[in-house]
């Protein structure tokens, strides 16, 4: 395989910061080098310059997608970092059921629309829905859509697919979980239907604008704006918080924070997390 040179290193990592924001530097061309390697080989190009070619002048779009699937890093696991989900069971979801029924006192169902900004394979977006399970046990009194979104194409049929192994599972859900919310599926497990029936799946690069049927009651963006450019991040905080509805919360990675990016947000700590909503100067 031919090494990368230093130009094709320039090339190449404008051109994924292009398509999908993250920053490789140079240092991280051996990334490069090992996920593409299967396209390199795949089309037959004898180098980095001649595939990056065929990438961007192939009509369908599809080795563009292919270069999206290899190079987005899909690290995640069910019930990452623990503290979001006591923030979800312990706070916010309460509160917003509490304001629900307050504000519509006659309602005989009440509506909760999350959504979950690069979701990966779908554990954040399950995990979230068996706090809302476990928490209000039975949901016939709730509307609850839970939209994922990814990049990626591939993480998101995966995560459609809603089969996970038993070393994902592992990975966070306690057996107790596994026994309630998941059926065997060969060597497989599968989500529980009725959890799975709450979550839609789409491909959406959160570089681009975005526009939604609604507005959300909690937004779950984490762990993906660390690697995006300062701009980036903070023109998608920004179009987050005109996604998000009046009273939303929305959540990001641990190591993560919006001070400084985003003044329309307010920060707010609850037990071990801090949880993000739109000011009420912001609001006026
Ligand atoms: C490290 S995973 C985080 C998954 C999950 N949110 C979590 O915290 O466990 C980052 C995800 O962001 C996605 N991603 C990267 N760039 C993106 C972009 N421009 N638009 C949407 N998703 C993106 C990747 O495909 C990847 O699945």
């Amino acid at each position: 395989m031919p090494s990368l040179t230093l130009q094709e290193i320039e090339l190449w990592t404008a051109y994924i910061k292009s398509i999908c924001g993250n920053s490789h530097d140079a240092g991280k061309a051996y990334l490069i080098e090992n996920r593409l390697a299967p396209l390199l080989q795949e089309t037959g190009s004898n180098s980095w310059l001649q595939l990056l070619t065929k990438v961007k002048s192939e009509q369908t779009g599809n080795l563009k997608r292919k270069v999206i699937n290899l190079i987005t890093t899909n690290e995640t696991s069910f019930f990452r970092d623990t503290s979001p989900f006591e923030l979800l069971q312990f706070k916010i979801i309460p509160d917003i059921i509490d304001r629900k029924r307050k504000n519509a006192p006659g309602s005989s169902v009440i509506p909760i629309r999350i959504w979950s900004a690069a979701c990966s394979s779908g554990q954040e977006v399950y995990s979230t829905l068996i706090v809302f399970k476990e928490l209000l046990g039975n949901m016939q009194k709730y509307d609850i859509r839970i939209l994922g979104t990814d990049i990626s194409d591939k993480v998101m049929a995966q995560a459609s697919y809603a089969k996970y192994s038993k070393m994902d599972l592992e990975r966070g859900m306690t057996t107790e979980k596994i026994a309630k919310y998941f059926v065997p599926d060969g060597n497989m497990w599968r989500v529980q239907d009725e959890i799975r029936a709450m979550a839609t799946f789409k491909s959406i690069n959160l570089l681009e604008p975005f526009v939604f049927p609604y507005k959300f009651d909690i937004v779950l963006c984490r762990n993906v704006a660390i690697y995006f450019s300062l701009d980036d991040r903070k023109t998608l905080f920004n179009r987050i918080g005109n996604v998000l509805a009046p009273d939303g919360y929305l959540v990001i990675g641990s190591t993560e924070s919006l001070s400084g990016l985003c003044s329309q947000y307010e920060s707010k700590r609850y037990l071990r997390s801090v949880f993000y909503q739109i000011s009420s100067a912001a609001q006026k």
